[in-house]
């Protein structure tokens, strides 16, 4: 959603700023905007569309000045358009703002500020921020920020110049992220460590209700009551390499590829084969609780949330915990009942994910404990939970999630292992499950080598306008992941279904021209995944299998067949997803999709 870059340094503010923009296109965006400052003039512009469009506009222009903000708009309130777009302005054109979140009470402000005579020039929300921080304004643009903060209701992380304040930018923080980056040639704010990446690597969070002067040389933070705080410098373990093509016509390609990698970075450092017992730090400090939990709850959204319906049986298999999946959208609306000692997991990949962050603060105020299994490190649900697990799975770029579902998926086995075996599970069972975790990455790198044949398969079905995932127990999740990919990348319509429920509905939808995709591993569910696919293929529809290498059944009753190779149960959700990402992927490649940003869609949801 929304995106906020600004730099305050000696260098030529422009480029940094639409690099960063750049950087924070993958987010999902209608409009952007950037205002540069030099002495006590301020130049601003913004424009509808790619950022590309608004790199145009600016080229042209002289927009001197080693300080400035921009921004990239989701629109909530008012339609995508320049007017709308950020950065907002006061009047005068003293004070130019940027602005994520949403100001709840802006109607109750907008119109108290029009009886004063303010005339609007916008519909956002943002406009009221402009016009009330200009009427604070006597000299310190700190304080006028801090005393609009009082004044207003809802989430934001904000970037404000003033005309009037030269050679600073202030930046305030509710509900929304705001990063500081720190560098030789000045200092950045972010709202995602991806847009200044390429120029630093050394951060400091700001955290919630917190504000902080930007100059070229310091920084300084203070809470809304203006009480000063110290806090040193973070290193991130991201680099500007991460955020780059790297030869690969797409992100979501490359992070596919990336995939070995990246389950070898979540088992880094946390197996103990001999024991069979993964190491765990970050939830060490709730570790005398944790291990005597019997209730647990996975919450998360989207992609996250089918890593933690596939994590739920996987709890189930190795650990004696009651564990119950949630999305975080529907789970704070329902009466909650948790029995002492439960455990709320929030899975996100961003870490900033509204509704995620809101069910976690609904279960904590009912009593549970609070964990997470997050990617962006210091992000927003990382901080609200009282232990962890990271994913170290790097920056995700595509919009369509696709390494950190199996980085989750990876990091929850260990989680559901290292829970198991401090109750029934063997150590026999413990090392096996160790042995085959470390064998993964090699596994994936194999389902990796058929890309040209699931290319292949894709070409032959792509004109297909509806689709139908299928799989059973660990791989039921898979299937609706599968159709979610597909959905999301090319647009093409696709039900992801319990292969169980096929006869209460979708075989009616069953023709020559609706392929079905069915995951069916060699596993307990083979059988009943077997008699699916006769069903399927007496009435004519075409299936593509994902299969276990060899098996004969399959490939004598399957049109195509994907094989992965043999894995314990629990793990062959790893190894199947694969095939979907590429099936996916390939088809909005054919369909001539903007496969890393898809219409409508954003990388971070931070509204509810
Ligand atoms: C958005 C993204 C998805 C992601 C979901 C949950 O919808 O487009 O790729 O799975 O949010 O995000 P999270 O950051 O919480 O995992």
């Amino acid at each position: 959603m929304c995106g906020i870059i600004c730099y305050v340094g000696q260098k030529d503010a422009k480029p940094i700023l639409i690099e960063g923009l750049k950087r924070l296109e993958y987010r999902g965006y209608d409009s952007a905007g950037l205002a540069v400052q030099d002495g006590n003039e301020i130049s601003c512009y913004r424009e509808l569309g790619k950022i590309a469009s608004l790199e145009g506009l600016v080229n042209g222009q002289p927009m001197e000045g080693t300080s400035g903000i921009a921004h990239t708009r989701w629109a909530t309130h008012g339609e995508p358009s320049v007017q709308n777009a950020h950065p907002q302005r006061d009047q005068a054109e003293n004070v130019f703002v940027i602005h994520n979140g949403i100001i709840e009470n802006y109607h109750l402000l907008k119109k108290r500020l029009e009886k004063e005579g303010v005339a609007f020039q916008s519909e956002t929300d943002t406009e009221v921020l402009a016009h009330l921080i200009s009427s604070h304004f006597d000299g310190d643009l700190a304080d006028a920020v801090r005393k609009t903060m009082g004044q207003v209701e809802g989430t934001f992380g904000l970037g404000v110049i003033h005309r009037h304040a030269p050679d600073q930018v202030v930046v305030a923080r509710r509900g929304s992220p705001l990063i500081i980056g720190v560098s030789d040639d000045g200092h950045f704010v972010a709202s995602d460590v991806s847009a200044m990446v390429r120029y630093t690597n050394k951060v400091v969070h700001l955290q919630e209700n917190e504000l902080a002067t930007v100059t070229a040389d310091d920084f300084f933070i203070s809470t809304a009551q203006a009480q000063r705080i110290e806090r040193s410098t973070e290193t991130v373990e991201w680099s500007a390499e991460d955020v780059e093509l790297n030869g690969f016509p797409h992100y979501m390609l490359k992070e596919i590829y990336e995939q070995p990698h990246t389950i070898k970075n979540a088992l880094r450092g946390r197996l103990e084969p001999g024991e069979g017992v993964p190491k765990l730090g970050g939830i060490m400090p709730v570790w005398e609780d944790l291990k005597n939990c019997r209730h647990m709850v996975l919450v998360a959204c989207g992609t996250s949330f089918y890593a933690a319906s596939v994590a739920k049986y996987i709890f189930e298999k190795l650990t004696e915990i009651d564990t119950e999946v949630g999305l975080a959208s529907e789970f704070r609306y329902r009466k909650l009942n948790f029995p002492p000692n439960t455990f709320m997991v929030a899975i996100s990949q961003s870490g900033e994910t509204a509704d995620t962050l809101a069910a976690m603060k609904e279960a904590k105020r009912k009593g549970a404990r609070l964990l997470g299994v997050v990617n962006v490190v210091g992000s927003s649900i990382s901080r609200e939970t009282d232990g962890g697990i990271y994913n170290h799975a790097g920056p995700e770029i595509g919009v369509a999630s696709t390494k950190n579902f199996v980085s989750q998926l990876t990091t929850l086995t260990l989680l559901a292992l290292l829970l198991g075996r401090h109750q029934n599970l063997s150590l026999t069972e413990g090392v096996r499950a160790i042995r085959a975790l470390e064998a993964l990455p090699e596994q994936v790198r194999e389902v990796l080598g058929q890309a040209s044949h699931i290319e292949a398969i894709a070409e032959k079905y792509y004109h297909c306008t509806n689709w139908l995932f299928l799989g059973r127990k660990y791989n039921y999740p898979i299937a609706l992941e599968g159709a979610l990919k597909l959905k999301e990348v090319s647009y093409i319509h696709a039900e992801g279904y319990a292969a169980g429920e096929m006869k209460h509905g979708p075989i009616a939808l069953i023709n020559p021209e609706m392929p079905t995709v069915a995951v069916i591993p060699k596993d307990e569910m083979h059988e009943k995944m077997l008699s699916n696919i006769h069903e399927i293929k007496s009435r004519k529809g075409p299936v593509i299998a994902i299969a276990t290498q060899g098996d004969e059944k399959v490939r004598d009753l399957a049109d195509d067949v994907i094989e992965i190779p043999h894995v314990l149960d629990f793990l062959t959700p790893m190894l199947a997803v694969i095939p979907c990402q590429l099936l996916a992927y390939y088809c909005a490649k054919f369909l001539e999709r903007d496969i890393d940003k898809p219409r409508n869609l954003a990388k971070s949801v931070t509204v509810e």
